[in-house]
């Protein structure tokens, strides 16, 4: 296993080492590294629900299509080169489901050997690998079956998890079975703006209660599978963690929507995993003592801060209204820039007593030095959460690369490295040269911190 794995006692040491300036430092061993997701940057998935989806008119902004994306699926000795020249230590990407089963019951050797070769490279320039099993997209042949709506599901999810973890298992360093349950179910099932764009509360939990049972037979899998092989996998999920603050702060019913929905959005799904028991809002409730301590750790997505209100005219969002800040530094989507978020969200998942990675934290902004701030002020706070005593093992910015951002296709630029999309050239950023830097020192610049 990797070093990212340290104790408590010896950051304890050296924090007090460092005389008390604990702020900028980041502890020995710390994963360091960026984030991406198959589909988002590998180009030509053609076998999978988002696919068939961008090619209806209108979906996409500016009538975007994933097309050849980053072309990383074969460029990737290129990208983990230049991320190893960038210090980093560590890289999360997902697997494509729909590649290595591309139909029903049929397992493709050739995308798992493509995959030992990526994460062969990887490990190969001395990166640690973290893995997502599922990053929003699905079999073509899942989605046309009802995809996460249907019980058979659990099952599937389970099988392809079972291959992944016996002919892959022993080039991932770190687990991640799914990627932002919260935002799946409420994007593609409750909102209705992705695939399969069904919008109904109902719908949007009862997907929720499968992601759950299905990450929990998967984590079960990956461990009796891998620990037969003499194995310690460590496997978790990657939460979206979203600060929600009343819109009204003297309205003591947006107090009440505010808290509500954090607790529906941000702990409900975390919790069911902690203690077993699935409690959705308008769902039948379920316990499984099986799903209860299936985490090793806590991923956290964090990128912004909602305001939310009381609505009576509002039921079919559970009476709650939406909306950002005004007059806030925001990113190119319009998300309001809130470092203090990520110590916020960070203290808040002390309650669960595991280590954290940061699995995504980053902005879509064509100012470079935007970018730079970004960084900074939120690994600030990341060091703070630490030095409150989160045990915060990793960064995974997101991304490495621009990339196809879904629904916005590719106008919003996430990527610590430019991508010219015409010709597939990268050009690495000062954000990324700065990182670089803050991982080489393990600290933040002095002059960055003004
Ligand atoms: C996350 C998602 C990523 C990426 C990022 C930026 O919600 O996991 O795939 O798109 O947001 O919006």
């Amino acid at each position: 296993m990797h070093e990212g794995l340290e104790g408590k006692g010896a950051r304890e040491e050296r924090r007090n080492a460092m005389g008390g300036d604990v702020w900028r430092v980041f502890p020995e061993g710390f994963l360091w590294g960026a984030a991406t997701s198959s589909h988002q940057v590998e180009g030509n998935n053609v076998n999978n629900d988002w696919w068939d989806w961008e090619q209806l008119p209108g979906k996409v902004a500016h009538g975007d299509k994933s097309g050849d994306a980053c072309d990383q699926y074969n460029r990737y000795r290129q990208d983990f080169e230049m991320a190893r020249d960038l210090g980093h230590n560590a890289h999360r990407l997902s697997l494509e489901w729909s590649r290595i089963e591309p139909e029903e019951g049929r397992f493709d050797q050739g995308a798992i050997e493509h995959y030992r070769d990526v994460l062969g490279t990887l490990k190969s320039l001395g990166i640690a690998t973290m893995v997502t099993l599922h990053h929003f997209t699905n079999p073509r042949w899942l989605a046309a079956k009802g995809g996460w709506l249907r019980p058979e599901v659990v099952g599937l999810f389970e099988r392809y998890s079972r291959h992944v973890a016996v002919e892959l298992g022993d080039l991932v360093d770190l687990w991640v079975t799914i990627n932002e349950p919260m935002v799946y179910a409420t994007q593609s099932f409750l909102f209705g703006v992705w695939p399969p764009e069904k919008k109904s509360v109902v719908l949007a939990f009862r997907v929720a209660k499968n992601l759950a049972k299905a990450h929990g037979r998967a984590y079960h899998a990956i461990h009796e599978l891998l620990e037969a092989r003499g194995m310690r996998p460590l496997v978790g999920i990657a939460k979206n963690m979203m600060v929600f603050d009343p819109k009204r702060p003297e309205s003591r019913w947006d107090r009440a929507v505010a808290s509500k929905i954090d607790r529906i959005f941000n702990k409900s799904f975390l919790d069911a995993l902690t203690t077993g028991v699935m409690a959705f809002p308008l769902v039948r409730r379920e316990t499984d003592p099986k799903l209860a301590g299936t985490q090793d750790f806590i991923g956290v997505n964090y990128y912004s801060r909602t305001l939310v209100g009381f609505n009576i005219r509002k039921p079919q969002t559970l009476f709650i209204d939406m909306a950002v800040k005004e007059d806030v530094e925001k990113n190119n989507l319009g998300w309001e820039i809130y470092p203090k978020g990520i110590y916020r969200i960070l203290m808040s998942v002390k309650e669960y007593g595991l280590p954290v990675y940061i699995t995504e934290n980053g902005i879509a902004t064509t100012d470079d030095k935007q970018r730079e701030r970004f960084l900074v002020s939120h690994l600030r706070e990341v060091a703070s959460a630490i030095a409150d005593g989160v045990d915060v093992r990793g960064y995974f910015h997101w991304s490495l690369v621009d990339n196809f951002e879904w629904k916005e296709g590719f106008t919003p630029r996430f990527g610590l490295v430019e991508v010219d999309y015409k010709t597939q050239a990268r050009i690495v950023r000062p954000s990324a040269r700065l990182y670089s830097e803050i991982i080489r020192t393990g600290s933040l610049p002095q002059e960055h911190l003004q």
